[in-house]
């Protein structure tokens, strides 16, 4: 599925730049060019993002218990 239909960056290629440490949707942008053009996928970009670092979150905590 595009996550920025303006220039045709899948959701696979938004979900690597985050896992390769993009936080924001700039670094994103800059990572894989999401986003780069008229700004309608930055809030689907902010969600992945989010999801993320829930993700993120709720390994850590099964690690620490
Ligand atoms: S849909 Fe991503 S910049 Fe337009």
């Amino acid at each position: 599925m595009y996550v920025c239909v303006c220039l045709a960056v899948t959701e696979e290629t938004v979900n690597a730049a985050i896992a390769d440490g993009a936080r924001t949707s700039a670094e994103v942008t800059a990572a894989c060019r999401a986003g780069g053009d008229c700004g309608a996928c930055h809030e689907m970009i902010q969600s992945m993002i989010a999801s993320h670092e829930r993700a993120q979150k709720k390994r850590l905590r099964v690690i620490a218990a």
